[in-house]
């Protein structure tokens, strides 16, 4: 069937004027190249204001045989898995399919034999270790939902998170690496728990060697449950729409909200959209630089790649340790042939020694990609030269946690790329412009709200235990659309270019924040009354969190201040919300009716006062002048 993997620019176009025009008779043909334990009654059913989404109806499958079973035949000695230690001189992993079936199964036996059923929820807070990849499967295997959280986040996140959940486990290690530190991974789960009640075990595996504190009756050794584990574990029969995890994410409101994804759909988008942007070979090794904590990872370092049944390489370090030519160490040392990675690592690599990229041969690259946030055309540039040899398709993918895999992108080699876009909806994606109406702009060269006017099967179901909430930020902006939070401008060929957030979401270095979840920890210091955040251009991470807070506490030393300020941000979200830049200001600009305008602080955090608007219409217009004089950003560009 021509239309699973498109070879042509011709197919391309036919695949997608197929799927607007039929779409469940597209991506009907697409679903029976896998196995399913029955056929659905129903491709789809929908309606995107209740919103109710239902791909292949009362189809019966498990994910897991997908991965991994079903390539047993063909593919069993196949590597499906390569893990890169952080440390380059430590010994790299490499499993077959047989033998990460192995492992998934033996996990699997593990979970159910500590209790854990079709849909209880397991909490795994892991490094990059194959352990992660092993947890993910096995939750998948019995039908336990998993929620991975990033082994970046603090003990308050995880705690929120696994109580949002009521997570029955959380699945973790003794500690982790990253780069040249080593962070207690399990310490900062049991001051989680601390505010937890429904977990009743936690596995530890084992990554540093060291002793931490084990709870009676909670917590085990996972090594020691795997070698007590049966190798076989029938997979639990899942429905096509049971939830296969949830990711918490974060959004304009205060709280992260736990997306949920469903076994079928997200199954079926998941290895389409892999194998057709990367068109992946059989013989290929792709590498995904993400984490398994973020979507990307789910979805491009898990699931899509061993549905497709490709060598999947997982790496547990970060690209400047030991030094900035370590991602292209490991692509010279396992032959990687598409090599996947964010903006803002190339931003970052890009300004360090151009040595550090040419003393590696990178030959075996073919395909590269980017995603997370906008990639910037001197990136792209450098991207294109120095690592791809002008010799390799850039696909430019952009996506959402909420819509589970990639929506516009380059076909590799297949479709055209452009620097700076996205390109081209996938088959089955319908994108459109509307302005701040509403109202559908069909004209290209124009720039408007993206939205999507149709379903596709890895589009979210749900906000776990809060449908409301999906409906209101999703669903009800636009009737009859799904709203991506994202402005996006086309071009006179159609090409999608991805501007930014229009909502109150930050884009740090391609991690999601909201800027009440940042405000919120900040107001938790005491003496803060009030905070505004806003992002700004950063040359490296994308944007830059820059904090607005006014302080009227005893505490008169600013540094401090602003030093008890970032520990609170730590303590509530994460080392990775650390803003750049903490202004104390004696007020905020509002409106009459009290709403601050948040326009005028991003234009002072971006240093750029030339056009701030009228503000004379504000509550208190001075206020503006005394933050300029303090701002930094303004400072330096003056
Ligand atoms: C942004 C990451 C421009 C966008 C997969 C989106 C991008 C948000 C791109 C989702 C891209 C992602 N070009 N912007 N190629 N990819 N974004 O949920 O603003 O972590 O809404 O998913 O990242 O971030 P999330």
């Amino acid at each position: 069937m021509s239309n699973y993997r498109i070879r042509t620019f011709e197919e391309y176009e036919a695949a997608h004027k197929k799927s607007v025009e039929n779409p469940e008779a597209f991506w009907g043909e697409i679903a029976e190249h896998f196995s399913w334990h029955k056929k659905w009654d129903k491709v789809l059913d929908w309606n995107f204001d209740e919103p109710k989404i239902e791909w292949f109806k009362n189809a019966e499958l498990n994910i897991t045989e997908n991965c991994l079973d079903r390539h047993l035949k063909e593919r069993g000695n196949k590597l499906a898995l390569i893990w890169e230690s952080n440390d380059p001189k430590e010994k790299f992993v490499r499993l077959t399919y047989r033998e990460l079936h192995t492992q998934v199964c033996k996990m699997a036996n593990v979970l159910r034999s500590n209790g854990i059923k079709k849909g209880d929820r397991v909490c795994i807070y892991l490094p990059m270790i194959p352990e992660l990849a092993i947890s993910v499967l096995a939750c998948a295997r019995i039908g336990a939902i998993h929620s991975v959280i990033f082994a970046g986040f603090s003990a308050n996140a995880i705690a929120d998170r696994v109580n949002d959940a009521q997570a029955k486990m959380v699945i973790t290690s003794d500690g982790l690496n990253r780069g040249a530190k080593q962070i207690p991974t399990k310490r900062v789960v049991d001051e989680a728990l601390e505010k937890c009640t429904s977990v009743e075990t936690v596995l530890v595996a084992e990554r540093l060697g060291w002793a931490p504190n084990m709870v009676e009756g909670r917590d085990k050794w996972l090594g020691e449950e795997m070698d007590k584990a049966h190798k076989d574990c029938v997979p639990e029969i899942m429905n096509a729409e049971d939830p296969l995890f949830i990711l918490y994410t974060s959004g304009s409101t205060g709280k992260p909200k736990g997306v949920v994804h469903t076994c079928g759909g997200y199954m079926v988008y998941a290895d389409y959209s892999f194998r057709n942007v990367f068109q992946y070979e059989e013989s290929d090794v792709y590498w995904c630089t993400a984490d398994v904590g973020w979507i990307t990872g789910h979805t491009y370092i898990v699931y899509g790649p061993l549905l497709a049944g490709a060598t999947t390489l997982m790496f547990e370090g970060v690209p400047s340790y030991p030094d900035n030519g370590r991602f292209w160490q490991v692509v010279d040392k396992h032959s990687v042939n598409i090599f996947y990675t964010a903006p803002t690592a190339i931003r970052a690599l890009m300004a360090g020694d151009e040595d550090d990229v040419l003393s590696y041969s990178l030959d075996s690259l073919k395909t590269l990609g980017s995603v997370g946030e906008p990639i910037n055309e001197e990136a792209w540039h450098w991207y294109n030269s120095m690592v791809g040899k002008e010799q390799c398709p850039i696909v430019d993918t952009w996506w959402q946690t909420e819509t589970g895999g990639i929506m516009i992108s380059p076909l590799a080699g297949i479709t055209k790329t452009k620097p700076s876009f996205a390109t081209l909806p996938l088959p089955g994606i319908q994108p459109v412009l509307l302005d701040a109406e509403g109202n559908e702009i069909k004209e290209n060269e124009q720039e408007g709200l993206l939205c999507i006017k149709h379903p596709w099967p890895g589009i979210l179901r749900t906000t776990w235990g809060d449908h409301e909430r999906c409906k209101n930020t999703y669903f009800s902006a636009f009737k009859g659309m799904y709203f991506t939070g994202d402005g996006a401008k086309r071009d006179s060929e159609g090409n999608y270019r991805i501007i930014g957030r229009v909502d109150d979401v930050i884009n740090v270095s391609g991690h999601r924040f909201g800027t009440a979840e940042i405000e919120n920890a900040i107001n938790t210091y005491k003496g803060v009354t009030e905070s505004a955040v806003v992002g700004f251009p950063h040359d490296i991470k994308g944007q830059g969190i820059y904090a607005y807070v006014i302080y009227s506490g005893d505490n008169t030393d600013p540094k401090a201040i602003r030093d008890g300020i970032v520990q609170k941000i730590v303590e509530n979200i994460g080392k990775i919300a650390k803003p750049e830049v903490i202004q104390l200001v004696p007020g905020l600009p509002k409106t009459r009716s009290g709403k601050i305008m948040r326009r005028i602080l991003r234009k002072i955090a971006e240093g750029d006062i030339s056009s701030l608007g009228d503000t004379s219409t504000l509550l208190d217009p001075e206020v503006v002048d005394l933050i300029i004089e303090e701002a930094p950003h303004v400072k330096q560009k003056s």
